[in-house]
């Protein structure tokens, strides 16, 4: 059987790593390079011990004229604002490319450069109109014809899959929605800063960018699209309040919505009908039924994103909880969903995780 040749570029970060660890087990890809800056020359297994025996691969610098030619799918696994001239490079060479930094997710380039203070050139920006936003769930039939995809954000994902079902059926009042998301240490990448040490995140929890963190414009885009329809600007679209905290887990978020509902809203059991209906064909996003709630340990080591609600009738709003891993459906394992999609493969190959908790 002829193998997908993949490659991953920023392939020690943690993204990188976990999609290191998922391609090694998929049946239909070949990985053909890996890059680091830090441990180019190294062993793979020299980096990570854990990964001894699995795949006997050196790594090797970001050096797109000997990676682009042996690679027909690459995955960039870069910090925001670096992925920006480097895509459009791999795209020229006829090779599909799987983003998961934020660079191609917002639609609009002058949103990107106010919330990432950094400027598409004229080439990026030409790629705006082709790339596709990477949730599977709501994109596959672009997602399969797409050359870049961008993929979604942590807590994006975990909230737009979390309230899509009720902006798409206007369920809810589009304005007030307040979004109180906590994560694991790993959603802020490798780099040390003294706010990530162990003893300020053990047995601690905070709240950060309480206002202004870089994913609620990515978050509006695609809420906006969900109610309004189209590529709504988000001028006169839907803005939310969000908020989010850092609690102490390797992996993992949990993102509560709150939303008020229509006047004459339906009960819980026609609102969890029309949620099983909206995902029926998601293999990833599991509908709890009330009571019953999501927890992150049902989805830690999974591509599962796992939704639960109960109406508060005494206040009018419906919260919604939704839990992801986000190293795995926030990160790695949708970017393989997205490339399984591109490629024709089945939707689940090499996804299939089971939870480690
Ligand atoms: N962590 C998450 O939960 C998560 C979730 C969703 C999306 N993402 C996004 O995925 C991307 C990677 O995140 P991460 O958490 O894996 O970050 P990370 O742990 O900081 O890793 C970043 C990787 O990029 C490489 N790198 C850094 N600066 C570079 C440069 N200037 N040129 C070339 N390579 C460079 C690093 O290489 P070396 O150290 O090997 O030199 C490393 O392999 C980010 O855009 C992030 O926002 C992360």
């Amino acid at each position: 059987m002829k193998k997908l040749k993949v490659s991953v570029i920023g392939s020690t970060g943690y993204a990188g790593k976990e999609l290191v660890k998922i391609l090694v087990n998929h049946q239909k890809v070949e990985l053909v390079h890996l890059t680091s800056s830090t441990f180019a020359g190294k062993k793979l297994a020299e980096v990570f011990p854990e990964l001894l025996g699995r795949l006997d691969i050196r790594l090797i610098d970001m050096d797109l004229e000997l990676i682009a030619p042996d690679s027909e799918l690459i995955f960039t696994a870069l910090p925001h604002t670096v992925s920006l001239e480097i895509v459009p490079k791999l795209l020229e060479k006829g090779i599909k490319v799987v983003d998961l930094s934020a660079d191609y997710r917002l639609k609009d380039p002058l949103l990107y450069e106010e919330w990432y203070k950094k400027s598409h050139n004229q080439i990026s920006k030409d790629w705006l109109s082709k790339v596709v936003y990477g949730l599977p769930e709501l994109y596959y039939q672009k997602i399969k014809k797409a050359f870049l995809v961008a993929n979604p954000g942590c807590y994006p994902t975990s909230v737009i899959l979390g309230i899509a079902p009720l902006l798409k059926c206007k369920l809810v009042e589009p304005q007030g929605i307040i979004i109180d998301s906590k994560s694991g240490v790993t959603g802020a990448g490798k780099s040390l800063s003294l706010g990530l040490h162990f003893p300020e995140c053990n047995e601690n929890m905070k709240a950060y960018k309480v206002i202004g963190h870089s994913h609620i414009p990515e978050i509006e885009q695609e809420l906006s699209n969900l109610y309004f329809g189209g590529d709504s600007q988000n001028k006169e679209g839907i803005k939310v309040s969000f908020t989010p905290h850092l609690i102490p887990l390797n992996r993992g978020i949990l993102s509560t919505c709150y939303l008020d509902l229509k006047d004459d809203h339906k009960s819980e059991m026609e609102i969890g009908k029309i949620y099983q209906e909206f995902y029926q064909d998601s293999p990833f996003v599991r509908v709890f039924e009330p009571p019953n709630l999501p927890e992150v340990k049902f989805v830690a080591g999974t591509n599962y994103c796992d939704i639960g609600f109960k109406i508060d009738n005494r206040v009018g709003k419906i919260k919604i909880i939704s839990v992801i891993d986000n190293l795995l459906k926030g990160a790695a394992g949708q970017a393989v969903q997205n490339m399984n999609i591109m490629s024709g493969f089945p939707e689940t190959c090499g996804l299939n995780l089971t939870p480690t908790n």
